[in-house]
Formats: C-alpha cells, sequence, structure tokens
C-alpha cells in the first residue's frame, strides 16, 4: 500500500512513561493493519486516546477531548475513535456509555488485540476489551518494523503492582506485578540499539522489584542492568520508578560501580511523616528513607535524587506536613513532582476523612516553592561544571541542539545538527527555570 492509501493513525499520550512506551508498540501493532502515523486529529481515520486514571484531572480531561471531536466525527462518520490505557481499564463499557461516538475500549495489558479490534470497529461494529489476558501481550507484539530511531528509548521491564498504596490506582488499572524474561529484555534492548538507540530507560511501576527468568534463574534489576552494559552501542542505562523498600544492596553498589548506569534516580516518598506514611500504606518510615538515600549518595554521591510527594492526603495534619518539609531539607531534590491528593473511587483513602482542599493547596504552594528552590540551586551549582550530553534534537533557537546530561538535566548548545546521537562533553554557562546552556568543551579548549 501506497503512503497516500494508507489509513491514518492519531494517538494522543497521557500519563506515565509506560504509556509513551504503550503508545508506540500500538502504533506498531496497529501499522500491520495499513495504519501510519499522523501529528494532527484532522486528517486522521483513527483517533487512540492513551489515557491515565491517576488523578480525577486525568481521567476528566479525556471526556472533555473526546468532545472535541464531535464536529470531526460528523463530517467523518468512518472516523474510528478509540479509547486505551488506565481511564479504559478503569471504566471500560462506561466510555461507550457516556460517549456513544467511541468505537473501541482497549486496556492496557490487551492492546495486542488491537488489529483483530479494528477488524471489528472497520465493520462498524463496537469493541471493547479490557481483560488481563494469560498470554504474554509482548510475545504478540514481537516484530517491530526496523526504522531508525531517535538517540533515546523506553523499554517496559516490569508492569503491575502488588503494593496498593492506599491513595493509587495503578493496582487496579494494570494489575498484578509481571517481570519480562531477560532474553526478551535483552533482545528488544539490541533491536533498538540497532536501529540508533544510545539511551535506554528500563520502565515498570515498580521497576526495581523486577525479578524476570534469565539464563540463572530469577534474575534482580541491577543483574539486569549488568547484563544490558555489556551491549556494544548502549551507552545509557536509566530505570523508574522505584519504590523505597526494593531499592537492594547490589543496585545501591552499581550506582558506584556501572558506567553505564547514569547519576539519577526517581525514588518517591509521598511523606515525610511517619502516621502518614502507615495510612498510605507504604510500609517504611521517613528515617528509612533517609538513611536509604545515605547509603545511595555514599555510593555515589554526586546522584541526581528525584522524588513524588502527595500533600492533603486523608488526616494529614500541619505538624505531618512539617514532618514532609523537613524530609525534603534532609534530602535535597534535584527534581521533583508534588500533588494535591485526588480521590480515586475504588481506593481504601477513598472512604477516609478528606482534608480542607483550601488547606491542601496552601501546603502544595508551601511544597513546591521548597522543591523549586532546591532544584533551582542544584542546578545553578552546575554552572562552570563540565557534563556529558547525549544530543537528541534541534534546539528552538537556530543552529542549537539538545540533550541530557546525566544528571537528567535537559541542555542547550549551539552545536551542529550531525551531531545528534552522539555523546559530548559540554562546559554549563547558564542555568534558567527548566534547562541549562552551555558550550561544547572542545570549542572552550580551543
Ligand atoms: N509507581 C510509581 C507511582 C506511579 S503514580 C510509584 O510507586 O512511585 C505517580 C505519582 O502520582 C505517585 O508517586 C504519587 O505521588 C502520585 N499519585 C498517585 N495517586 C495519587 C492520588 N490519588 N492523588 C494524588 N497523587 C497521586
Ligand atoms: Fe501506586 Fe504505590 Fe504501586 Fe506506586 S507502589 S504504583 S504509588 S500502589
Ligand atoms: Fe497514569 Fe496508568 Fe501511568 S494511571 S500514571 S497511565 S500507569
Amino acid at each position: 500500500m501506497s503512503d497516500e492509501n494508507a489509513k491514518k493513525l492519531y494517538i494522543k499520550t497521557y500519563g506515565c512513561q509506560m504509556n509513551v512506551y504503550d503508545s508506540e508498540r500500538m502504533a506498531e501493532a496497529l501499522g500491520g493493519q495499513g495504519y501510519v502515523a499522523t501529528d494532527t486529529p484532522d486528517d486522521a481515520d483513527m483517533i487512540l486516546l492513551n489515557t491515565c486514571h491517576i488523578r480525577e484531572k486525568a481521567a476528566e480531561k479525556i471526556y472533555s477531548e473526546l468532545g472535541r471531536y464531535k464536529g470531526l466525527k460528523a463530517e467523518k462518520p468512518d472516523l474510528k475513535i478509540g479509547v486505551a490505557g488506565c481511564v479504559a481499564q478503569a471504566e471500560g463499557a462506561e466510555i461507550m456509555r457516556r460517549q456513544p461516538m467511541v468505537d473501541l475500549v482497549v486496556g492496557p495489558q490487551s492492546y495486542h488485540r488491537l488489529p483483530d479490534m479494528e477488524q471489528q470497529v472497520a465493520k462498524g461494529q463496537k469493541a471493547l476489551d479490557t481483560d488481563f489476558p494469560k498470554e504474554d501481550k509482548f510475545d504478540h507484539l514481537k516484530s517491530r518494523p526496523k526504522a531508525q530511531r531517535g538517540p533515546t528509548a523506553f523499554l517496559t521491564v516490569q508492569e503491575g503492582c502488588d503494593k496498593f498504596c492506599a491513595f493509587c490506582v495503578v493496582p487496579y488499572t494494570r494489575g498484578a506485578e509481571v517481570s519480562r524474561p531477560v532474553d526478551q529484555v535483552l533482545s528488544e534492548a539490541r533491536d533498538l540499539v540497532d536501529r540508533g538507540v544510545r539511551e535506554i530507560t528500563l520502565l515498570g511501576q515498580n521497576v526495581n522489584a523486577y525479578h524476570g527468568i534469565g539464563a540463572k534463574g530469577e534474575t534482580s534489576l541491577a543483574d539486569l542492568i549488568w547484563q544490558l552494559n555489556d551491549i556494544d552501542g548502549l551507552e545509557r542505562i536509566r530505570f523508574t520508578t522505584s519504590h523505597p523498600n526494593d531499592m537492594d544492596d547490589a543496585l545501591i553498589e552499581a550506582h558506584g560501580t556501572c558506567d553505564k548506569l547514569m547519576p539519577y534516580l526517581h525514588l518517591p516518598v509521598q511523606s515525610g511523616s511517619d502516621r502518614i506514611l502507615k495510612a498510605m500504606n507504604r510500609k517504611h518510615t521517613a528515617e528509612d528513607y533517609i538513611r536509604l538515600i545515605e547509603r545511595i549518595r555514599a555510593a555515589r554521591p554526586d546522584i541526581l535524587m528525584s522524588g513524588d510527594f502527595i500533600v492533603g492526603f486523608p488526616g494529614e495534619t500541619d505538624q505531618d506536613f512539617e514532618d514532609t518539609m523537613a524530609l525534603v531539607r534532609a534530602v535535597n531534590y534535584g527534581q521533583a513532582f508534588s500533588f494535591k491528593y485526588s480521590t480515586r473511587p475504588g481506593t481504601p483513602a477513598a472512604e477516609r476523612a478528606q482534608v480542607d482542599p483550601d488547606v491542601a493547596s496552601d501546603r502544595l504552594q508551601r511544597l513546591q516553592a521548597l522543591l523549586n528552590e532546591q532544584q533551582r540551586s542544584i542546578q545553578d551549582a552546575m554552572v562552570g561544571q563540565e557534563v556529558t550530553v547525549l544530543f537528541e534534537k534541534p534546539g528552538r533557537l537556530a543552529g542549537q541542539m539538545v540533550g541530557k546530561s546525566e544528571y537528567l538535566h535537559a541542555v542547550h548548545v549551539q552545536a551542529p545538527k550531525s551531531m545528534r546521537g552522539e555523546l559530548v562533553r559540554v562546559r554549563i554557562t547558564e542555568s534558567s527555570t527548566n534547562s541549562l546552556a552551555g558550550v561544547l568543551a572542545q570549542d572552550v579548549a580551543a
């Protein structure tokens, strides 16, 4: 089929990095049905929203987005509209009841069945699949087209969660914790490297709980990283998101000894109050977390710490919140994400007495001010230092390239486009709100 005749697929992705990865795999699965990607909904034959259910706002966004496609669907009755991801899993057929123009609903564990579902909707039927199937979706998604890729990629190694934090929908939308076998991960990684990838971020809702089956039986995340470290052409390894209770000694040590493992760690803590941590079912104390970070920093002193926080969790008092502020001061974060608690139907905390929303807003403001201050001062301290940047794409200004440092800072540099995909030493000259600027170290030396 020539590209002109090809049907066009528009995918819009919400939520976490795993959804970004899943969207790529869904596009590939539908590529076999003759779809090519388009970056606007206006000329699409199919629109697929890959959704997030983590907070109420994220889920409601989907219905307003669907509303926007009413006109398009009226003009073009053959347009197919699908909802994938965590809202699809959580709400299932309810989505089609609320928004009858939706043709297809597919959950995060069943999207390998998209080709069959597409045939169903092509016949004018509705298609719904939110199973947690026994078969491994990845076994059915093996053949990726061999197209060239950018320098960075995500690779899902673990999915689902058995932790059941009292606020969180993920154990329900993604299901029980499952690790992909080592061989499957290694061959996908090699394939990505063959196609131009230099940096891989291993993904899992609980990535450091990884325990995939390998040649020597159960393999930990640290062992997996060491095996990936041997792949020629792969230059950088990252992983996210980790749970503090699954940070084992080998993984901590790898941060000090594995040269391809980057010095950045996203380690959500959610609260600094032991009372709230207990109510959240996090199963560790604030002190445990601070000691853990001390051990990680002993292994890799320059590691940049990142975290997630929730304020206004049911029962959170002023003192609990002050404990969170104290933990943040003790850790000193280079990056962090903080949210006001959002009630999620079906989770244990939804039944509990809620904090006054204005009080929660004030706390969020104070917490974010402190986190921003920390982020900024860590960034500012980079000025004058040399970092290694993996150039990913042209920057906003002419002649500029942008990429990430070891510490995941975005860095803008005047450099030729031919340097895309290269690891380059850069001297940092400037720090602004969300990025750094620098010059090629070779230019400074010359
Ligand atoms: N698997 C990751 C978290 C995934 S959700 C982990 O275990 O850390 C990403 C972040 O969203 C969480 O870390 C938490 O800070 C936030 N979050 C989850 N549920 C939430 C809720 N009900 N209200 C507000 N924030 C929430
Ligand atoms: Fe959600 Fe907790 Fe599991 Fe993270 S560890 S995905 S916050 S239940
Ligand atoms: Fe959202 Fe689902 Fe990811 S709820 S954060 S898209 S796992």
